[in-house]
């Protein structure tokens, strides 16, 4: 069982951490997803699990085993990279070949595990060609194929779809999830899209500057935010934050929020008056229905028209930017002043640190 786990686990450079003790725990046969900003350390975190970095402190094990000290190859992992990396002069068939050659394989395993994983790559027709005669995503497939035919227990992938343009994009994950529905091997796969976290990862690791912000299904994530900066990094366009403030003046508590006054839970009313909170609400949560809950006016500036749906900015009272996704006919107009609407229960709330507010269980 090819279980991965970090406990601990930390890198420094010189006198610089950049991996801040990682405890993490990748179950046999999951899709975990890293996910986040640019430099906050999911290549070096990757590079650690594969063994091209040292580990500075805690413990790795693949399968039961500490493997910090374990070289590369012998650590059951292949890893696929976002550059490729494919010998130019060797034909597909050699670039799939090599690694099973050089460990001294024989000629008939060797080519039963090429056809093989050709044929899972629909590459069989091209297995002569050199890699500049191939397309982007033939030769990332290629290079998936090289990891393939190496049987690895886990499979390491450091955003190996950057390189491609959009549409391809789209088709190569598909293409990966596939695989992974084939094949059923642990894999652990790196990027900054958030779209590719949430469409391939059965579990999304979200980093920020070498820590772990939240561990959970892309639902988890989606639904419970722990805080601020899970809950704008996830979802697309982000979720709307705005500046809301509980106010208790008599009757029914209500926060002051984007130029209008909303209905407050009662869990939060019953928290400390005059608070100053953030207010999170998704884009495909606001409605034009004649009777909505909670209602903002807002002034539209500019409406992106998608056909089966519209995003439409515009501004708060207040001055804050708001973006409402709108599937209905009644889409409005720049220049327009509309009052929009939503459920409260829809909206997500963060103290001043950006910790999530819920209710006490
Ligand atoms: N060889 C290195 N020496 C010093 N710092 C490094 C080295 N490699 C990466 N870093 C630093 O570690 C941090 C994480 O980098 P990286 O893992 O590549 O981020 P990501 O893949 O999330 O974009 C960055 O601040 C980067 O500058
Ligand atoms: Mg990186």
């Amino acid at each position: 069982m090819a279980d991965v786990t970090l406990r601990n686990l930390r890198k420094s450079y010189g006198n610089a951490e950049t991996i801040h003790g990682i405890d993490l725990d990748i179950r046999h046969g999951e899709f975990c997803v890293f996910v986040g900003p640019s430099g906050c350390g999911k290549s070096t975190l990757l590079r650690m699990i594969a063994g091209l970095e040292t580990i500075s402190d805690g413990d790795l094990s693949i399968d039961g085993q500490r493997v910090n000290q374990v070289d590369a190859a012998d650590r059951g992992v292949a890893m696929v990279f976002q550059n490729y990396a494919l010998y130019p002069h060797m034909s597909v068939r050699e670039n799939m070949s090599f690694g099973l050659r050089i460990a001294g394989r024989s000629r008939k395993e060797i080519a039963e595990k090429v056809d093989d994983a050709g044929r899972i790559l629909q590459l069989d027709a091209l297995m002569d060609r050199k890699p500049s005669q191939l397309s982007g995503g033939q030769r990332q497939r290629v290079a998936i194929g090289r990891a393939i035919v190496r049987d690895p227990k886990v499979f390491l992938f450091d955003e190996p779809l950057s390189n491609l343009d959009a549409e391809l994009r789209v088709q190569m994950r598909v293409e990966i999830a596939k695989l992974h529905q084939e094949i059923g091997n642990t894999m652990i796969y790196v990027t900054h899209d958030q779209t590719e976290a949430m469409t391939l990862a059965d579990k999304i690791v979200v980093l920020r500057a070498g820590r772990i912000e939240q561990v959970g299904s892309p639902l988890e994530l989606y639904e419970n935010p722990k805080n601020l900066f899970v809950a704008g990094f996830i979802g697309s366009p982000k979720m709307n934050f705005l500046k809301a403030r509980l106010v208790a003046d008599g009757g029914a508590p209500t926060l002051d929020c984007g130029g209008a006054r909303l209905p407050a839970p009662a869990w939060l009313a019953a928290g400390d008056p005059g608070a100053e909170i953030t207010l999170g609400i998704r884009p495909e949560h606001f409605d034009r229905t004649p009777n909505p809950e909670a209602k903002l006016r807002i002034a539209v500036d500019v409406v992106e028209n998608l056909g089966g749906t519209s995003f439409v900015y515009g501004k708060t009272a207040g001055g804050e930017t708001i973006i409402a996704e709108m599937r209905d006919r009644a889409i409005p107009r720049p220049g327009e002043d509309v009052e929009i609407g939503f459920r409260m229960e829809d909206a997500r709330f963060f103290d001043a640190t950006g910790a999530r507010l819920q209710p006490k269980a």
